[in-house]
This record gives C-alpha cells, sequence and structure tokens, in this order.
C-alpha cells in the first residue's frame, strides 16, 4: 500500500517570520495525522528556522530546487547536502517553473535527481504538459519524455525514493484543476512507464501526486481515484486553514 504523500510548495513566499507563523498553525492543526505523509517545502531562506519548527513532528521538510554538485565554486547555488545537513527529507526537481523561467531541461533535471538520491534525499520529480500541448492531443508523449528522461540510470533502490508529481501547466494557479478522471488516467500512463522501465512490483510502489488548483472544494474527488496517491499543493499551501483541510480531506466510500 502506498502511503499518501501531500506536500505544500510554497514558492517564492514568506518572509521567515511569517513562515514560522504558518507552519506553528499547521503543527497544531495536523498533530494527530498519522495516514497522511505531510510535507512542506518553503523557500530556501526559511528552510532552517521551519526545519527546527517541524522537528520531530510529522511533518516533514522539503526544499523547491537544488544543484546538481555537493559543493564548489558555482556562486549562487545549494547543495543536496546542504539541504540535508538542513533536515530536509524532499526536493521538488524539475517544477513547470523552473523548466520555463530557468530553462531547465530534461538532462539537467535528470543530474539532480541523481545527485540528490546519491546524498539521501528523495526526488519529487514534476512532469506535466502545457496548454498548447494537451490541444494538440500531445500529452502522453510530453509526460512520458519527462518521466523517462528525468528518471535515467537510476536503480530500483533509488526509484523507491522518488515520488513523481503530474502537474499539467495549465492547471497551475489558474483555478482550473484537471479532473479526477483525466488525472487518474494520467497517473495509470505513468505508472506504465515505470513498469516498462523496470517492473510492475516497483511501478506499484512508486507514489504518484496530482499538482494544480489544489483545494479543499476538489481533494476529496481526486483523493478518491486509485492511482492519484496525493498532491503537491501551490496557493492552498500559503493559507494553514485550507492546507489543514486538505490533508484531512474526507475520505469517500
Ligand atoms: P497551485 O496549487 O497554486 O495551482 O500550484 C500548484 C503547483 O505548482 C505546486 O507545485
Amino acid at each position: 500500500m502506498r502511503k499518501p504523500i501531500i506536500a505544500g510548495n510554497w514558492k517564492m513566499n514568506k518572509t521567515v517570520q511569517e513562515a514560522c507563523i504558518l507552519v506553528d498553525a499547521l503543527k497544531k492543526g495536523l498533530s494527530d495525522v498519522r495516514d497522511v505523509e505531510i510535507v512542506v517545502c518553503p523557500p530556501f531562506t526559511a528552510l532552517r528556522d521551519v526545519g527546527k519548527a517541524i522537528n520531530g513532528t510529522n511533518i516533514h521538510l522539503g526544499a523547491q530546487n537544488v544543484y546538481l554538485e555537493e559543493k564548489g565554486p558555482y556562486t549562487g547555488e545549494i547543495s543536496p547536502l546542504m539541504l540535508k545537513d538542513l533536515g530536509c527529507k524532499y526536493v521538488i526537481i524539475g517544477h513547470s517553473e523552473r523548466r520555463r523561467y530557468f530553462g531547465e531541461d530534461n538532462e539537467l533535471i535528470n543530474k539532480k535527481v541523481r545527485k540528490s538520491l546519491s546524498c539521501g534525499l528523495s526526488p519529487i520529480l514534476c512532469v506535466g504538459e502545457r496548454l498548447e500541448e494537451r490541444k494538440a492531443g500531445r500529452q502522453e508523449e510530453v509526460v512520458y519524455d519527462h518521466v523517462v528522461n528525468g528518471l535515467t540510470d537510476l536503480s530500483k533502490e533509488d526509484m523507491m525514493q522518488v515520488v513523481i508529481a503530474y502537474e499539467p501547466v495549465w492547471a497551475i494557479g489558474t483555478g482550473v484543476a484537471a479532473t479526477p478522471e483525466d488525472a487518474q488516467e494520467m497517473h495509470k500512463f505513468i505508472r506504465n512507464i515505470l513498469s516498462s522501465l523496470h517492473d510492475r512490483d516497483l511501478a506499484e510502489g512508486v507514489r504518484i501526486q496530482y499538482g494544480g488548483s489544489v483545494k479543499p472544494e476538489n481533494i476529496s474527488d481526486l483523493m478518491a481515484k486509485s492511482e492519484i496517491d496525493g498532491v503537491l499543493v501551490g496557493g492552498a499551501s500559503l493559507n494553514a486553514d485550507s492546507f489543514v483541510k486538505i490533508v484531512r480531506f474526507k475520505r469517500r466510500g
């Protein structure tokens, strides 16, 4: 059985003080939750303080990006060892905003994935098509490319540490989430890719999150789908009430 994983990607939001206020409210609102793995991904500047605040709780720490070397002359970059040192368990890699605004391609993303794994971090690999690609019926081709090339040269052991987040770009920050049926279909497609790259057992063990306009209003319908193992939440994770509601979604059936 795959344990659901619900993560908040705070993106470029929250001062250290604001981050601490938010995480304190999350600690209070979620302390009894055991059946969902909870992750918060603050900006780099707040990782240390948020990490201290959640140390020993049921909330895990994640970063939003990482560089592909452990150390050296890479001005302005942050290494996976540094993230591990701050207590990060997860790191988001290949978010569509990084692909779009910072020119990240699959080759770079794969290097980040592999270096993170070798430093003991679990990558949350983001994949997903843009609106024009979906309109052209190319969504599976694009997602196949992101998954296969993002996960090149990973052992089975490595694969078990990876989380995949299917985030259709047209659903991010738009208020228009994918329908649970469309997300389910794409998650199945991704699981079949993993099965063909490795084997069915491994594919059945990897968690696949959905991301894009997840809110308290649509979480239960999304989580009711067998292939949706959690969500990656942007905007609605910036507010304690809404993120608490999302983590505490009502189970259907
Ligand atoms: P929104 O939840 O704001 O649509 O963002 C989704 C996202 O990009 C999470 O990584």
